[in-house]
């Protein structure tokens, strides 16, 4: 069965491209087939990560009928060399982008009404329909948009796992909760599940005395996850800190591959059986 996670968030800069990207190449480290897809479709960014300039876009099998294997782009064997020299490697990643030039991001925000609406959903239900015959994954991680845009919502329709990544600033905690009641409830009363990722906490920047180790029995986050627990049931993932040389890094890249016993990716990877119970 294919696993289906979106990552979505009230406000941008929560990192849901940074999650969302390095949960799919943590998975495939962990010989798991993942289709990452960037829907973040008016601020696509994913691309960035995987340091290509890819020729085929989502955008052409949405809106070109072109054929899943010319719109998803497999990235295997350029980011996982090492691991495929290891005979027993079963991991595969695949990976969709989204356009973002001006004129493929004007495409999106010019349609209109009910029907352009119903018809891009169905792409999409499609897309998710082929990768899952097409190319047999266990996981498809979709990078959603902020707020409550058509895009987020389609994106989460067809996800089963959903995860909001949310930062410690109250605009983004009281959205959040308006998200959960609004939005979520739906969802999950049919069947999704939903956590909160609280992300970027302050901790690893600062003296060693409230360092790391000490994360976990913050009583800020602490309160702040149990409070929207109550209130909307939703469950929640261990916090993910701010580490300053990914948060300053001059571009994005994928930590799991470039270094694998960072924190960030120590923490990532026990975040993932959490929600997998799959480590
Ligand atoms: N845990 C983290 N520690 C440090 N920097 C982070 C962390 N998560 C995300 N970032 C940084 O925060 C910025 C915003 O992240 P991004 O994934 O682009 O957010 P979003 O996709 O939600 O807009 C990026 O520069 C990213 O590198
Ligand atoms: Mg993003």
């Amino acid at each position: 069965m294919t696993h289906c996670i979106a990552i979505h968030s009230y406000k941008g800069g929560t990192g849901k491209t940074t999650i969302a990207a390095n949960t799919a190449a943590l998975l495939v480290k962990m010989g798991k087939k993942v289709a990452i897809l960037d829907l973040d479709v008016y601020a696509p960014s994913l691309h960035n990560y995987f340091k290509i300039n890819p020729k085929k876009w989502i955008n052409d099998f949405l809106d070109n009928n072109a054929d899943i294997y010319e719109s998803i782009i497999d990235m295997t064997e350029i980011l996982f060399k090492d691991d495929q020299k290891q005979s027993n490697f079963t991991g595969k990643l695949y990976t969709g982008f989204s356009n973002p030039s001006r004129d493929a991001i004007f495409k999106f925000e010019m349609g209109n009404g009910t029907d352009y609406w119903k018809k891009q959903f169905r792409k999409l239900v499609f897309l998710r329909e082929q990768i899952i015959t097409k190319l047999d994954t266990d996981y498809i991680i979709i990078d959603t948009s902020p707020g409550i845009r058509h895009w987020s919502i389609n994106a989460l329709s067809i996800a089963d796992k959903l995860i909001l990544t949310m930062k410690m600033d109250d605009l983004d905690i009281e959205g959040t909760k308006k998200l959960l009641f609004e939005i979520y409830t739906t969802f999950v009363r049919f069947g999704a599940i939903s956590y909160i990722l609280l992300n970027r906490i302050s901790g690893y920047c600062i003296p060693a005395t409230t360092h790391d180790s000490n994360l976990e029995e913050n009583q800020d986050h602490k309160k702040v996850l149990e409070e929207l627990h109550a209130v909307t049931g939703a469950n929640s993932l261990s916090p993910l800190p701010c580490y300053c040389d990914i948060q300053f890094s001059p571009r994005e890249f994928l930590t799991v591959i470039n270094n694998p016993n960072h924190p960030f990716s120590l923490k990532l990877r026990s975040i993932i059986s959490e929600m997998t119970n799959n480590a």
